[in-house]
């Protein structure tokens, strides 16, 4: 079977480590794991006498009560543990598609997805999220006649994320039944990655598609919301046979969760301990996001932005004469500094920035990234667009 790369997840793994500066990570600073096991009561010598053989595949059973207990109404047999939320994806989609099946997929977005999609059904028709000024304000809003266009009799799924990556945005009640009533229209799933959910600047947990359909299958995790990325545990969310026949593809790919990730996720989704550890990671994000949307700001002659609902993330339109990957490529060679870039989110002359780390380290990458626009500016200035003026449209960088 051929795929296409996964070019950012490729870019960020080869790169990550070796630049001073790295503002390509979307979730915030990772929490230890004493501070865990702290939250979790403080007993160590529990947790050091840990066996390492396998754990329980499908995710202990206290593991998946306290995960269920994240969606209202939800039992032990509506979860499958999975080795990160790239995995619940990766199980997902691998156990509902077949060649010939269409998929409609959300853009901008993390494309894990789109790749997936492709490979196995040969054929991902996207749909988009698009500036829109609502109230006064502009946010990132669905385009539902692009949605109905996408979704077709043959399309076996539609896969969201919300809260979504890279807009920060968080589609409203009237938009979530918007994509319900084209799963009802079509029969599709709706494959919902919602691990950014936790994470929302306002302090209030986004909805989750978790009972809005009876073919909804919820994708999510540990690694953002909760800054536990290194954990590697992730699930599935969904109706019990579903679950189960997706636990049957995931026998072939890693079998259980790691013994030790176990033990320390069901801290960290003991609900109470889940909301402590979910006001830690907004504080980071209230804290951060106004630096950076302080540089941005100062610099609206080049850059505009929606400002996120949720994430360390600001996706921000650029007007420097650039592609985004070339750009990109510049400020890291050249500044050592790591972005995404939107070409690689499904969105031309946008790039992304993490914020959600050490707050200094950011400011000192984001002065190098002054230096490089002041180069290119210098070298043909060209006219500001209105804040959130409308992407221009391109297909996605890695399809081909
Ligand atoms: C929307 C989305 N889903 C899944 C993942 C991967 O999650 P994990 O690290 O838990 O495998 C990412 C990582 O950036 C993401 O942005």
């Amino acid at each position: 079977m051929r795929i296409d790369p996964f070019r950012m997840e490729r870019m960020q793994s080869t790169y990550e480590n070796y630049v001073e500066y790295n503002l390509s990570e979307s979730g915030v600073h990772p929490m230890r794991t004493n501070e865990l096991l702290e939250l979790g009561g403080g007993d160590v010598e529990r947790f050091l006498g840990t066996e390492l053989g396998y754990s329980q595949s499908n995710g202990t059973e206290e593991l998946r009560d306290r995960i269920a207990a994240f969606y209202d109404g939800a039992k032990r047999a509506n979860i499958l543990v999975t080795n990160g939320g790239s995995e619940a994806n990766f199980a997902t989609l691998w156990s509902l598609l077949e060649r010939g099946d269409r998929v409609a997929f959300m853009l901008p977005n993390y494309l894990q997805g789109w790749g997936l999609s492709r490979a196995f059904a040969g054929r991902a028709d996207a749909f988009r999220l698009v500036p829109r000024r609502e109230g006064g304000t502009m946010r990132w809003a669905l385009d539902v006649d692009g949605l109905r266009r996408a979704v077709t009799k043959k399309t076996r799924a539609i896969v969201v994320t919300n809260p979504n990556n890279p807009t920060g945005g968080i589609l409203t009640d009237a938009e979530m039944d918007e994509v319900v009533r084209a799963a009802r229209r079509s029969g599709a799933f709706i494959v919902a990655d919602e691990i950014y959910r936790g994470a929302e600047v306002s302090g209030r947990t986004a909805p989750s598609f978790w009972g809005r359909h009876d073919r909804v299958l919820v994708t999510s995790g540990l690694s953002k919301a909760f800054g536990l990325a290194g954990l590697r545990i992730g699930w599935v969310a969904g109706p019990a046979a579903a679950v189960a026949r997706i636990w049957s593809y995931r026998d072939y790919t890693t079998i259980a969760p790691g013994m030790l990730s176990d033990y320390l996720g069901r801290i960290a989704m003991d609900p109470k301990r889940r909301e402590a550890i979910f006001s830690r990671t907004r504080a980071i994000i209230r804290r951060n996001l106004p630096v950076l949307e302080g540089w941005l700001n100062s610099r609206q002659d080049v850059f505009s932005y929606i400002a996120p609902q949720a994430g360390a993330i600001v996706f921000a339109r650029y007007t420097l004469p650039i592609g985004s990957l070339a750009l990109v490529d510049r400020l890291r060679t050249s500044k050592s500094v790591l972005v995404c870039a939107g070409d690689q989110l499904g969105a031309a002359r946008h790039l992304r920035f993490g914020f959600g780390y050490d707050v200094d380290s950011m400011q000192r990458g984001l002065e190098r990234i002054a230096e490089t626009v002041a180069e290119l500016r210098q070298a043909r200035p060209r006219r500001a667009t209105s804040p959130g003026s409308r992407p221009r449209r391109r297909a996605v960088a890695g399809a081909r």
